[in-house]
């Protein structure tokens, strides 16, 4: 290969790299794979209405639900006064850093550190959510 055009495509990745950090919005998730990625979630929360809280709150109805709202869940302070509106956006937020986007909220989970990990899950959850 000829020295330019191995340098046309360092070039190329190098841009690819900077475009794809600047794209804010994550690529449309797959539900069945979000089903997966929840098990990690299911130790402390159901998404079934019926079943109700466990260790965590009821994620049923999440998405348009205000933070810290669930009835009969006993919130940390940190989440009660922190007034999130639980969208697709705020919920990247703070499943990819539980601690940073709500500091003090005492959900024992690190993140999801994947970007396809956090589609996928999104995906899953708008789709139980409604259910
Ligand atoms: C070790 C238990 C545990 C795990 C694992 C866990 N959570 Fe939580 N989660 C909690 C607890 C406890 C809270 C309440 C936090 C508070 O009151 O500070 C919470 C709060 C939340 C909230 C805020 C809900 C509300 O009503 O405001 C969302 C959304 C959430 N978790 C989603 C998830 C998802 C999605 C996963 C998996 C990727 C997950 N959690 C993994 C325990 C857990």
């Amino acid at each position: 290969m000829k020295v330019s055009k191995i340098r046309a495509r360092a070039l190329a990745v190098v841009f690819s790299g900077a475009f794809a950090g600047h794209a804010l919005a994550l690529d449309p998730g797959n539900a069945a794979a979000g089903a997966k990625v929840f098990k990690k979630c299911q130790a402390c929360h159901s998404i079934v209405a019926a079943e109700g809280n466990k260790i965590g709150p009821n994620l049923h109805g999440v998405i348009g639900r205000k933070s810290g709202t669930q009835e009969g869940f006993n919130y940390s302070d940190a989440m009660k006064s922190a007034g999130i509106a639980w969208d697709e956006a705020t919920l990247e937020k703070y499943l990819r850093d539980p601690k940073g986007f709500v500091p003090k909220n005492k959900m024992a989970f690190a993140g999801l550190k994947k970007d396809s990990d956090l589609a996928n899950v999104l995906a899953f959850i708008k789709q139980e959510s409604t259910k």
